[in-house]
């Protein structure tokens, strides 16, 4: 990772900035489609999700959507879904790719001021977007607004503590600590699953162009050289963990003296 979203994790940790600058998707938006085209070929990400948060007939808002990769996924079986992202180059690239899909609006925004009205969705999906860990706050708070009872968060991120990327991600993050920011979402009432997932590139010159703007050079030539040993048979592939972590709106009142992100919650009763 480079030094603009280093010091963009620093900020939010601090609570101190609305928008992360993410200079992958931001300066090499084309490289960024590889990637997005590569990760996850088994769909081991979308299967989890589908097991934790169905959207089918719901509606969903994909926050810090980028130019929208994962939205024509949501929209097939969606009934409605919203896409919010505060970069404007993303916010036109997204309209674009969803040009004439009915269901779907992009809006510009941030997760400090979700552009949609209270209790207005069921599922809010982040993927490697804003919710870093500690100083994402703010948009738990505005996700807890703006879900109806019942709605849950689903926040997708890379494991860095599974190989080899988390080891690569480790070597040019030294003080980032993934205990740390685990232990922050279950304080915050997250259940956690991991998933084991595969990048596959169709050619070595994919690999080479991804790795390089998600690594520092030095970091970025180690992990081309490991991913090239292991090679093999499978060509141009890497395996990468993530964290899925999913937290539901609670639908009743919830008792004196627990969290609103806890699970205890009593249901009004009807009369
Ligand atoms: C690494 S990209 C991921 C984009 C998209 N989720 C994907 O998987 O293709 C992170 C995105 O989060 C956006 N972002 C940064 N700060 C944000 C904020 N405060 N609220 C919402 N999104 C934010 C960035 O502009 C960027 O588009």
């Amino acid at each position: 990772m480079r030094n603009a979203a280093r010091r963009g994790l620093k900020a939010l940790a601090r609570g101190g900035r609305a928008v992360v600058p993410s200079p992958n998707i931001w300066y090499h938006t084309d490289v960024y489609e590889l990637e997005n085209r590569a990760q996850d070929i088994d769909r081991e990400i979308w299967r989890v999700l589908v097991e934790e948060a169905a959207w089918a007939g719901r509606d969903v808002l994909d926050l810090g959507c980028g130019d929208g990769f994962h939205l024509p996924e949501f929209a097939r079986e969606a009934k409605t879904v919203i896409g919010v992202e505060p970069h404007e180059p993303l916010v036109r690239r997204a309209r674009r790719r969803l040009d004439g899909v009915s269901n779907v609006r992009v809006l510009a925004g941030s997760a400090h001021r979700i552009p949609v009205p209270d209790a207005s969705v069921d599922v809010v999906h982040a993927r490697t977007a804003y919710f870093f860990g500690p100083g994402c706050e703010p948009g738990l708070r505005e996700t807890d607004r703006i879900l109806r009872p019942g709605g849950a968060l689903v926040i997708v991120d890379l494991d860095a503590t599974a190989e080899p990327y988390g080891q690569w991600m480790r070597a040019d993050l030294p003080h980032y600590d993934p205990a740390a920011v685990e232990n922050f979402f279950a304080r915050n009432g997250f259940r956690c699953r991991r998933v084991a997932t595969r990048w596959s590139f169709r050619t070595r010159t994919e690999l080479v162009s991804v790795l390089k703007i998600e690594f520092s050079p030095e970091v970025a030539a180690n992990a081309i050289e490991d991913v090239l040993r292991a090679g093999g048979d499978d060509g141009y592939t890497v395996p990468v963990g993530y964290r899925v972590h999913v937290r539901e709106k609670p639908t009743g009142l919830v008792l004196p003296g627990h969290s609103s992100s806890s699970s205890v919650s009593i249901s009004p009763r009807m009369p």
